[in-house]
């Protein structure tokens, strides 16, 4: 097919993910051909800087040798297996370079497919680890304003943006949500650099409230993702945790996005210094080529299910494709390669100089708002006024004109609302960090002068 057929059949056939296809009239999907290293090329040969790691997962780069080769090799050993009552040197592999990453006292692994998947199997996990310890009257959940935790109906229950759960609200479980964690316009007038995380009052008072009757608390680590990249301190979490203990509420860590060296640490929670009782992690952990995550516990609450048969206590949820064999050498090779190449202190490096080079491009533009950065991620908040704060209405979509703008120029700079965000590959070069701030400094005095 020609490159105007394959886009006559996409747009007749495809329904994409999370967006309303009419836009596609006047922006159409872009048909990619191949990729390399950080870019991306269309049926055309148009090159694009992927500075969002297509959906924040891929990390080491397009196409990298290295992992194609494992797979390939991989393939002609063993594509696929049922895990239940099975295991394989691949998944084995992925769990013992993993341990050293995680967080003291997380040894027990669940495979999942996706982060979604993650999720649930988390929820469901607590809630049978507290029915087993005798805490069976325990039914809700805690999550954050503005949290994200995935798209299937227990994963939308613990989530709090109305544009993806407002319409699904009858099917959805009632689950407790507090506020908190909006650091660029803190209600108490603190900033994230000198603050007393004043804003967990609300933690506080839920757990009050509804402490006993929860099973557990879910967090996006020191960055809410989908809400903008939202970033906040780590003390949040220590509070957090100790607030845990206290009701016996577990604490579950959405590493999902910030997981894999996104936030400057392996895992966003270290930088707090806390074991969370489940972590669960997506996306970079194939390192952007095949679907997988984990669910990772303690001992203690593998031992809560740990007993005879007859007893009935054990974990009975499955996903086919759990712990497939090219997804977990796409995992270990990953994680070989981050450890041996010392990627994430190369990362912190260039998550400095990335923040750097936004600040001197765009730091006094009127409508940047704020540029904000953790680890290699740098997100500019696009504001009307920037002494107020005041956003632009949703209806002129800004960032979508933006957006629009970047891609012709050879920039994916898909946004969230109006918060353009460079979330890289961590391997990306320093000259290719520049020339994405280039495009993204000229698209912004275009759309809204300079
Ligand atoms: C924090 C967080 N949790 C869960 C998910 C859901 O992962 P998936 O899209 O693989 O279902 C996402 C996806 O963006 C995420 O950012």
């Amino acid at each position: 097919m020609s490159p105007s057929d394959l886009l006559a059949f996409d747009q007749k056939h495809i329904w994409h993910p999370a967006q309303q296809m009419k836009d596609g009239e006047v922006f159409p999907p872009i048909i990619i051909d191949h990729a390399q290293d950080c870019y991306l090329y269309d049926v055309n040969n148009k090159e694009y800087i992927d500075i969002i790691s297509s959906w924040w997962c891929n990390l080491l780069g397009h196409c990298h040798p290295e992992i194609n080769a494992a797979l390939k090799a991989q393939l002609d050993k063993v594509e696929h297996v049922i895990f239940a009552n099975f295991s394989h040197r691949p998944a084995l592999n992925v769990c013992q370079k993993l341990l050293p990453y995680l967080p003291q006292g997380l040894t027990r692994f669940q495979f999942c497919d996706n982060g979604s998947s993650a999720v649930e199997c988390a929820l469901k996990l607590a809630f049978q680890y507290q029915l087993q310890t005798g805490r069976g009257q325990r039914k809700k959940y805690m999550c954050l304003d503005s949290a994200y935790h995935g798209e299937t109906i227990g994963a939308l229950s613990v989530g709090s943006m109305d544009l993806y759960t407002s319409l699904y609200k009858p099917l959805m479980m009632n689950n407790i949500h507090f506020d908190g964690l909006d650091c660029y316009r803190c209600p108490y007038g603190k900033t994230r650099t000198a603050c007393n995380c004043e804003c967990f009052e609300s933690a506080e008072k839920a757990f009050s409230r509804y402490g006993k009757e929860t099973v557990a608390v879910i967090v996006e680590p020191l960055l809410q993702g989908a809400a903008g990249m939202r970033m906040y301190p780590p003390a949040y979490l220590k509070k957090l945790r100790r607030l845990c203990n206290a009701y016996d509420v577990l604490l579950i860590d959405d590493e999902i996005a910030a997981g894999f060296g996104r936030t400057g640490t392996m895992f966003a929670i270290e930088q707090a210094g806390v074991t969370p009782d489940i972590l669960c992690t997506s996306k970079g952990l194939t390192g952007g080529y095949l679907p997988m995550a984990l669910t990772i516990t303690t001992e203690k609450i593998y031992q809560a299910f740990y007993a005879d048969y007859g007893e009935h206590k054990a974990f009975m949820h499955s996903h086919t494709y759990a712990g497939n064999p090219l997804a977990c050498t796409a995992a270990a090779t990953v994680l070989t390669i981050i450890k041996r190449d010392h990627i994430l202190s190369h990362a912190a490096t260039k998550g400095a100089y990335l923040h750097t080079c936004l600040k001197e491009r765009l730091g006094n533009h009127k409508n940047v708002g704020e540029i904000r950065h953790l680890g290699m991620i740098n997100a500019i908040e696009i504001v009307k006024d920037r002494k107020t704060k005041e956003a632009f209405s949703p209806s002129q979509r800004i960032g979508w004109h933006i957006f629009r703008q970047a891609m012709q120029h050879g920039l994916v700079l898909r946004p969230i609302g109006d918060i353009l965000y460079f979330n890289p590959p961590l391997i990306m070069k320093e000259e290719t960090l520049a020339a994405a701030v280039d495009i993204c400094a000229a698209t912004i005095e275009t759309v809204l002068g300079s």
